[in-house]
C-alpha cells in the first residue's frame, strides 16, 4: 500500500498546496458519505448470499440500516455547510476498495474472509468518524459533532460484534465443514 493509498486527499491537494481547513473538512465529509454508500453495497452483497449464518446476517441487515442513517446524517451536516453533491470525489475508495478486494474472491471459506474484511473495514469508518469529530473542532463546524459521535458509536458497536463473534463463526465455519454442510457462506 503505498502512501498516496493512505492519505484520502493526496490527489486532491498535491504537495506544497496550501489548503482551507474548511475545505479539508468538507472534503471528509463527502468521503465518509462515499464510505457508507460502499458499506450499503457491500453489506448487501455479502447479505445476498449468506445462507448459513442467520444471526451474523441479522447484524448485517441492522448495520445497512445503521449505515443508511449515517449516510442522512452526513447529508444534513452537507446541506448545513451548503455544500452541493456535485463535488463528490471518491478518493477514499481507492483504500476501501483495497480493504475490500479480499470479501469478492469466490473462496470455500466466504464467511471467514468477509469477517476479516468488514472488521477491518468498521475500523476504517471508526477513524473516518473520530477524524471528521476532529476537524470539526478544529474548525469550529460543531453542528455536526453529535450526529458524528452517534456514527462512531454505531462503528464501534459493530466492529465489537465482529470481534466477538471471530471465534464463534470458524468454529461453525469448521464444524459445518467436517459434517459435509454447507459452511462457506
Ligand atoms: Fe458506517
Amino acid at each position: 500500500m503505498s502512501q498516496s493509498d493512505l492519505n484520502p486527499n493526496a490527489s486532491a491537494y498535491p504537495t506544497g498546496t496550501l489548503v482551507n481547513p474548511n475545505t479539508l473538512f468538507i472534503t471528509g465529509l463527502h468521503n465518509a458519505h462515499a464510505m457508507e454508500t460502499q458499506a450499503i453495497q457491500i453489506l448487501s452483497r455479502q447479505l445476498d448470499r449468506l445462507e448459513s449464518y442467520p444471526d451474523m446476517a441479522a447484524q448485517l441487515r441492522r448495520h445497512v440500516a445503521e449505515s443508511e442513517a449515517q449516510r442522512a446524517r452526513l447529508d444534513e451536516v452537507l446541506a448545513t455547510l451548503e455544500e452541493k453533491h456535485s463535488m463528490l470525489k471518491d478518493s477514499v475508495l481507492g483504500m476501501v476498495g483495497n480493504l475490500m478486494a479480499l470479501a469478492h474472491v469466490p473462496a470455500g471459506d466466504e464467511v471467514i474472509k468477509n469477517t476479516l474484511a468488514n472488521y477491518a473495514f468498521e475500523h476504517f469508518e471508526i477513524a473516518a468518524y473520530e477524524t471528521l469529530i476532529a476537524m470539526a473542532e478544529a474548525t469550529g463546524q460543531t453542528a455536526g459533532i453529535a450526529a458524528f459521535r452517534t456514527s462512531l458509536r454505531e462503528e464501534q458497536a459493530m466492529a465489537q460484534w465482529i470481534h466477538d463473534h471471530i471465534g464463534p463463526t470458524t468454529l461453525k465455519f469448521l464444524a459445518l465443514s467436517e459434517a459435509g454442510m454447507k459452511a462457506d457462506r
